[in-house]
């Protein structure tokens, strides 16, 4: 039996199945997973996922009981569970990715989406399974009063679920991202956002990225539910239970991320990156192609950077790593039809002969993207909305000079924000505006920036944010 559990939808590891049927492991994407993979591991934590793909599957098959550690991969303790295809699509691409990231991002095409019909219902009944099978796991897997974390937007009725079977567990719920402000959650039906809403307080302590995705929750629970929030002691009481909530910035393993960056992998990309942009300045951005990250309005905005300032035509290029994400949906397939269209346009407006201004990669290469944060001279994070953003933390902690042109919708500019150039996501101009003062900032400037950027980055490395939620359920 089991004194702490982690559990979240994906896991620190995927399978990919070849046509030998060989199984090849690789690690799993997101700021969940970088966040959470080596602290789990290093503390014996069993973290419980869901098989995302058939490889996953295939792997859960041949390990016993879906222990994947016990079939011989170096994991860490792991639980996989293979819900069935059809549940697991209905409740992970059309309710968690297509209805409660949009609600927490901001995302919708108001006129048009969201639509709540007989369809809609079928798939909330799959999410409701989904989140049973998790705690189903979960009660197995827990010994008696163990503690059990449990992660994002994919779980947000497990908790209560869980309570339900296993009164003696210490459960903690922790959102990864944004929270919608009361009127905009309300969007959902009122069943449905009531059952969310009391699906996190069925834990004893609800966690957030910053105090104002805390506050947009503790506003959902008192205008939705009639909830009592004490937003000074931090707690929200409904139907007799009262369910602390706590706010934990996550940030990056300085020393960790910093020595995976001197493998020869990474360093034979900045060899081959060096060669390909010569001593140009690099303006460098690194995300999943997805639709908060607002890729589209920062390629416009460095197109209208270059329209503005013809002197730097020939010295600078912008590295844009679109690695892809989510392509069940049909709206992701089309926002990077739409990146690639965007970068297509700079391209033949402003590339010669000798000058490439923009370099758009939409395939995934972990040792690439580090070599190039180690190289950035700026780096752009502009998204919509964002938990946190664990990017505008990582490249401080790579690159000796960068200037980081920042969202002030992202959750990171609550730490990072005084050393940042922060931008409205909306304003290209703005942040077009930015990009060239980031590039011209003095040297002496920029690097008293990045230093202190360092600092607020690397302050709540993961094993502290594990730390201060184990804390929070003693
Ligand atoms: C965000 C979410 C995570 C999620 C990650 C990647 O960081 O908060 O829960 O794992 O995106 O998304 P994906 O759908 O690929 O798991």
């Amino acid at each position: 039996m089991n004194n702490i559990l982690v559990a979240s939808n994906r896991g620190p590891v995927s399978f990919t199945v070849s046509d030998d049927g060989e199984l090849t492991v690789r690690r799993g994407g997101g700021g969940l997973v970088s966040g959470l993979s080596g602290v789990a591991k290093d503390d014996g934590v069993l973290w419980v996922c869901a098989a995302l793909s058939d490889g996953d599957r295939s792997a859960v098959r041949l390990a016993p009981g879906g222990r994947i550690d016990q079939a011989g991969y170096d994991t860490g303790p792991l639980r996989m569970l293979d819900i069935p295809p059809a549940t697991f699509h209905r409740a992970y691409n059309a309710v968690a990715n297509s209805t409660l990231w949009f609600v927490n991002h901001l995302l919708y095409d108001i006129p048009n989406a969201p639509v709540f019909g007989t369809k809609f219902g079928r798939e909330w009944e799959s999410y409701r399974d989904y989140n049973g099978a998790f705690a189903l796991a979960l009660a197995e897997e827990a010994g008696h009063e163990a503690r059990v974390m449990i992660q994002d937007y994919h779980l947000t009725l497990t908790p209560a679920m869980l309570r339900a079977e296993r009164p003696d567990l210490r459960i903690a719920h922790f959102s990864h991202t944004p929270w919608a402000p009361p009127e905009y959650f309300s969007l959902l039906p009122d069943e449905v956002a009531t059952e969310v809403l009391e699906g996190i307080l069925g834990a004893d302590h609800a966690g957030f990225l910053t105090d104002r995705w805390a506050q947009s929750f503790m506003d959902c629970c008192e205008a939705l539910l009639g909830a009592e929030a004490d937003r000074v002691g931090r707690s929200v009481t409904h139907a007799g239970r009262t369910t602390r909530i706590g706010v934990h910035s996550l940030g990056v393993d300085g020393a960790a991320l910093w020595e995976r960056a001197c493998e020869p992998d990474v360093e034979s990309h900045m060899t081959a990156l060096k060669e390909q942009v010569g001593d140009r300045k690099l303006i460098v951005r690194i995300d999943r192609t997805e639709l908060s990250k607002n890729i589209v309005r920062g390629l416009v905005a460095y197109g209208e950077f270059l329209g503005a300032h013809p002197e730097w035509h020939g010295k600078v290029v912008h590295l844009a790593f679109a690695y892809p994400s989510r392509h069940d949906l049909p709206e992701y397939r089309e926002y990077t039809a739409s990146v690639q269209r965007c970068a297509q346009q700079i391209e033949d407006e402003y590339a010669t002969e000798d000058w490439d201004p923009l370099i758009l990669n939409v395939n995934d290469d972990y040792p690439r993207s580090l070599a190039a944060y180690r190289m950035a001279d700026v780096l752009l994070v502009n998204p919509i909305r964002d938990g946190m953003n664990l990017v505008a933390k990582e490249g401080p902690v790579l690159s000796p000079r960068c200037a980081l042109v920042l969202s002030r919708e992202a959750g990171a500019a609550a730490e990072l924000g005084p050393h940042a150039l922060l931008v409205n996501p909306y304003d290209v101009s703005g942040t077009a505006a930015a990009l060239h003062d980031a590039l011209v900032m003095p040297e002496e400037e920029r690097r008293a920036r990045r230093d202190r950027l360092h600092a607020a980055a690397t302050a709540l490395p993961p094993p502290k944010w594990l730390a201060a939620q184990l804390h929070a359920l003693d």
